[in-house]
């Protein structure tokens, strides 16, 4: 039985992906901080008489120890893993800078530390499965939004929107390092940019930006359950070990700034000491 493990996976694409994959008789473990969210999903995986095999881990991913935690949990409830789906993700494009306990800008920690960890954390589970692939779900290949090398954390010039779009980046840099890191690995790791898509993603913006968002998903957005299905299928049939970066069914080209090499080793390090001088 394959093993699913989808950060976001209790709300819009994470959890469109997480009742596919229980349809199709994985077992999945999806990870959200709200516990009602949570039990919500449990239900419908029990209403697909799929329960035994759905799991809820509440975990706040802003957090880098209980990331390091949440890795120990799935380390300690199964050998294998066989996809790991990054979606967990909370925009905020205004108000003021927040700051993790950890001292990491709110974006950074949530959207791309995480992400960080898990990746690297789960990296021995996903080598012992047969098409491993981590799937790191964002908007590359979109020319928006820079990393600020000499202020990652934006303490002299923070705005939501340039957090909220460093992370972006840095998710395309992340995938970018992570065959140079493990030069052996046998994981496939797709970046995913999955359009426009219908979820409650809108619910956490202010007025009156909500209610224009909500408007034009009703308009433009493709709903979840066909975002997913492009996804689903680049997921069982990965590309081969690499970076590969992709929106809907099209392989993007690994040009420029966003995919460049050495920046993606830059970025690698500059986390590597972040997180252990915390
Ligand atoms: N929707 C789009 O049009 C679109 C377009 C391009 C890219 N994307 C990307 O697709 C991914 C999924 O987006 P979406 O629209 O499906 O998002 P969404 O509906 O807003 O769902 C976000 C998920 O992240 C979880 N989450 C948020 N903060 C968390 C935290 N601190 N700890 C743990 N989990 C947390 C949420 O659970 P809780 O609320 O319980 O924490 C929820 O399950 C994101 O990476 C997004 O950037 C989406």
């Amino acid at each position: 039985m394959r093993t699913v493990v989808i950060t976001g996976g209790t709300d819009g694409i994470g959890k469109g992906l997480a009742l596919h994959h229980l349809r199709e008789g994985a077992r999945v473990f999806v990870v959200g901080s709200t516990p009602d969210k949570g039990e919500a999903w449990l239900a419908e995986a029990g209403a697909l008489s799929a329960g035994d095999r759905a799991r809820f881990l509440q975990v706040d991913l802003t957090s880098v120890d209980a990331t390091g935690e949440l890795v120990e949990a799935v380390r300690s409830s199964c050998s294998v893993v066989d996809q790991l789906v990054l979606c967990a993700q909370r925009y905020r494009l205004f108000g003021p800078r927040t700051v993790t306990p950890d001292g990491f800008e709110h974006s950074f920690a949530l959207s791309y530390l995480s992400r960080y960890a898990l990746g690297h954390g789960l990296r021995a589970l996903l080598e012992a499965a047969p098409r491993p692939v981590i799937m790191n779900v964002g908007t590359p290949g979109v020319p928006l939004g820079r990393m600020y090398w000499d202020d990652l954390q934006l303490t002299r010039r923070h705005s939501g929107t340039k957090a909220t779009l460093q992370s972006f980046r840095a998710n395309d840099l992340l995938g970018v390092a992570f065959p140079f890191v493990h030069a052996d690995t046998r994981i496939s790791y797709i970046g995913y940019h999955p359009g426009v898509v219908a979820t409650g993603k809108p619910a956490h913006l202010p007025q009156p930006l909500r209610a224009l968002t909500k408007a034009g998903f009703a308009l433009f957005a493709t709903p979840v359950a066909k975002a997913v299905a492009p996804m689903a299928r680049l997921l069982d049939e990965p590309p081969g070990p690499g970076f590969t970066a992709h929106r809907g069914s099209r392989q993007l080209p690994l040009k420029g700034q966003p995919f460049d090499p050495e920046a993606a080793l830059r970025l690698h390090h500059l986390t590597e000491d972040l997180v252990s001088r915390r």
